[in-house]
């Protein structure tokens, strides 16, 4: 990258907005867009540089907008495309970026495209989507299964084949290797692109081609009978295939045909199938999402080893970037508990690489327990047994400690955390000891000091409790970040250097101020981040 001249999607943080949950403005109990116009000086104050929204088209909402019915429109309950106008205005009145989902891998089944597909055999769209013949005694053409659980195979009684669906029955995956449509889709990506919209979260790109000759998925020998149903075979043929890259690599020219526009892919892969993601020459997706901050055990030694592994295999022209959660994973705080998640905060936004951070992660939002009776997310309804609804994490923005937590005048689609009075923006904002206020400090020193927007990651020490490392660019100070990622105290000794210099940040605040040399105390969930003497 060029220090001098780093592009925004480098120096500047992404959040994800998920629509029906951060902000109603007409008192319907689900979120809108003009709700989000609302809520833009919150972010601009935050010191956010893109918007990412999930899916906000026209669509029978069985997977939350993720079936989409119509790729250039606006659901109505979101509002409409004026709104939209609207709020692409003012989020560039900001001198900000507003990122869409794009979900090209599957159409909704009632999309126009599916609907023709499955009218006939030789309707002009049938090889639009992945028509098979069932197997000689009638079953699904292979063994794939749906990340919803059951079979990804679909019987159609009219035109008696059956049809592949990654997620829900009423989510058939499209054929990309149809030219026709990677030419409908690029055409959408042209859409929204020439409206001015500054890039794409991709939805499941590993997904997007799948093996030629529709072999079986080996069994997978280590499967949990807690975990999904999914993981009951391994993914080798109906992901992740060689040829995905060339689909990747067309899609960036469309939005290289526009100035200073990006994608993200969503890339559930271990680091080294993740990276090929980047293309080769630096051709493909500008930041294939890294989840492992997500994914691994929050253990001092898998995590600095993972980090560096990350570093290390990151290709010459590849841009790094971190994330703690997001719509289908459980909240940072659900996962590590509240103290450790001050800590994850600390580490979000002070790697190298552009943090995504999650909506209300930064108020300390926990996932909220929904009785059975209440959960919508189809992931939950099909696998009961298994504790896998992503509603918890899908809760209302917590804005106020008015009724509904200033998200809605009315009871909202689903239910509030019952803490909201005491966790929500207007009280944090004035609270030192907040989470929000850590976010707020946190952004503010990144975004104005070019070693943590951009210098180097230099690991300096790791053990069972701690990872350090250093941050440094050719300008500005350097900084020392020493996190203990467990609830014990711990010493910290650099070995080889010595280092020197005063705490700026701390997970909590009494620690700041502080100067430090040679040995370090720290407790139990501390982080610090230290402004090193020059
Ligand atoms: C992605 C989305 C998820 C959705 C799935 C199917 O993983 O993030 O929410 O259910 O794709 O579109």
């Amino acid at each position: 990258m060029n220090e001098a001249n780093p592009l925004w999607w480098q120096s500047g943080i992404v959040y994800q907005i998920y629509p029906r949950s951060f902000q109603d403005s007409n008192a319907d109990g689900v979120g809108d867009l003009r709700g989000v116009i609302k809520r833009l000086d919150y972010l601009k104050w935050l010191g956010i540089k893109a918007v990412w929204l999930s899916p906000i088209y026209p669509s029978p909402m069985d997977d939350f907008g993720y079936d989409i019915a119509d790729y250039k429109g606006i659901h109505p309950l979101f509002g409409n495309i004026e709104d939209f106008d609207a709020l692409l205005e003012e989020v560039h009145a900001r001198d900000m970026k507003l990122l869409l989902d794009l979900v090209p891998n599957h159409s909704s089944d009632q999309h126009p495209w599916f609907k023709e597909s499955r009218s006939s055999r030789d309707n002009p769209k049938r090889n639009w989507y992945l028509w098979k013949d069932a197997r000689p005694d009638g079953s699904e053409p292979n063994n794939w299964l749906s990340e919803f659980g059951g079979s990804a195979w679909q019987w159609d009684e009219t035109t008696q084949q059956y049809y592949y669906h990654a997620f829900l029955a009423s989510q058939p995956d499209l054929n990309w290797r149809n030219p026709e449509v990677q030419q409908a889709m690029f055409d959408v990506m042209h859409f929204w692109l020439k409206k001015g919209v500054d890039g794409f979260r991709v939805d499941v790109m590993w997904h997007m081609i799948k093996d030629e000759q529709f072999r079986d998925n080996p069994i997978n020998p280590d499967y949990q009978p807690h975990e999904s149903t999914v993981k009951k075979v391994l993914a080798v043929y109906s992901t992740d295939q060689p040829e995905v890259h060339e689909i990747v690599r067309k899609m960036r020219s469309v939005l290289d045909h526009y100035k200073e526009r990006m994608m993200i892919g969503e890339i559930y892969l271990p680091i080294q199938r993740l990276m090929s993601y980047y293309g080769t020459d630096g051709n493909g997706a500008h930041l294939p999402f890294n989840f492992q901050l997500l994914t691994l055990p929050w253990e001092a030694p898998q995590l600095a080893a993972a980090i560096s592994q990350y570093e290390g295999a990151l290709p010459q022209h590849g841009w790094p970037n971190w994330v703690l959660s997001n719509h289908d994973q459980p909240r940072i705080t659900s996962r590590v508990g509240m103290q450790q998640s001050r800590v994850a905060a600390m580490l979000l936004l002070t790697l190298r690489g552009t943090p995504t951070i999650y909506y209300g992660d930064e108020l300390g939002m926990q996932d909220v327990p929904i009785p059975f009776a209440e959960v919508q997310d189809p992931q939950g309804l099909n696998m009961p047994d298994k504790n896998l609804s992503r509603d918890p994490a899908r809760t209302p923005m917590q804005w106020t400690e008015e009724n509904y937590a200033g998200f809605s005048t009315v009871k909202p689609w689903l239910r509030l955390a019952n803490t909201y009075r005491r966790v929500n923006v207007e009280t944090q904002k004035s609270d030192p000891y907040a989470m929000l206020t850590l976010y707020k400090r946190l952004i503010e020193l990144r975004q104005s000091e070019p070693s943590l927007m951009w210098g180097s990651y230099i690991p300096v020490y790791s053990d069972q409790q701690l990872v350090a490392f250093i941050r440094e660019a050719s300008t500005g100070s350097r900084f020392l970040i020493i996190l203990n990622l467990t609830h014990r105290p711990a010493y910290f000794k650099a070995e080889h250097i010595t280092l020197e210099g005063i705490v700026e940040i701390a997970t909590f605040p009494e620690d700041e101020g502080q100067r430090i040399k040679d040995y370090i105390t720290l407790s139990g969930d501390a982080g610090l981040l230290i402004r090193l003497d020059s």
